[in-house]
């Protein structure tokens, strides 16, 4: 009697396997939550993208407003808007611009210009209606970009508009005296247009 075992072998098997696939689920779902936390941290969200893309951008302006051209402003060199045929280097806003036009030289269906409502030259005018309720959104409110997904040629772009405002007296002074400029009453602060980054999402 007392050596009998305590349970028969078939029970034995029975709760072995039980205990088995109980580790095996136990296993299973700790992996994969592992695995999740892993996922989640490794995409970035394609408002994240845009976020980087204009912090990039207005540094780079920031920078270049502060540290080429005031600086060659000092040695007798201006930013000058007919830089291509005269004398200076870019404006800022050109600066950005043509660093625009070079990256969409790249074949990458990516794209960023800057652009208003009432532009010194209506090719910087909105480029469709999305970009035109973009625009005036941003105008609005300021501090809260705007964003969209568009679908167009097959392919699926997300679209942000980041207000752009005039953050020095020389924006001010500029742009109301500039001689195509629809308009003359701006003042510091005030909304200019948007930057507007594009770039193909889903691929
Ligand atoms: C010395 C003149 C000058 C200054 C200073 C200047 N801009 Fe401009 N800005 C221009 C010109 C000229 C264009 C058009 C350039 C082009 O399309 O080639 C332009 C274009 C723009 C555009 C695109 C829409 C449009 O009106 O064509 C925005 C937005 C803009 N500037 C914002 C600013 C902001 C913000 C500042 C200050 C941080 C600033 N600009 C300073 C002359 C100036």
């Amino acid at each position: 009697m007392e050596n009998q075992p305590f349970m028969n072998r078939p029970s034995m098997v029975v709760l072995g396997a039980i205990a088995f696939a109980f580790l095996a689920v136990v296993f299973f779902w700790v992996f994969k939550l592992a695995l999740r936390d892993r996922m989640q941290t490794d995409m970035v969200s394609a408002e994240k993208v845009a976020t980087f893309i204009h912090a990039i951008l207005e540094s780079d302006r920031t920078n270049y407003t502060e540290n080429v051209v005031s600086k060659l402003k000092r040695e007798g060199i201006d930013a000058h808007e007919h830089w291509k045929n005269e004398r200076g280097v870019p404006l800022p806003a050109q600066f950005l611009m043509e660093s625009g036009r070079l990256v969409a030289l790249k074949d990458l269906n990516f794209s960023f210009r800057l652009a208003s409502l009432n532009p010194i030259y209506v090719w910087n005018g909105p480029n469709s209606d999305r970009e035109r309720v973009g625009l005036s959104t941003v105008q609005n409110n300021p501090v809260q970009p705007h964003y969209g997904f568009i679908n167009k040629n097959g392919m699926r772009f997300f679209q942000a508009i980041y207000a752009d405002r005039a953050v020095s007296q020389a924006c001010v002074d500029c742009h109301n005296n500039h001689p195509n400029s629809p308009r003359r009453d701006l003042k510091l602060n005030d909304v200019l247009g948007g930057i507007v980054i594009t770039f193909p999402v889903g691929e």
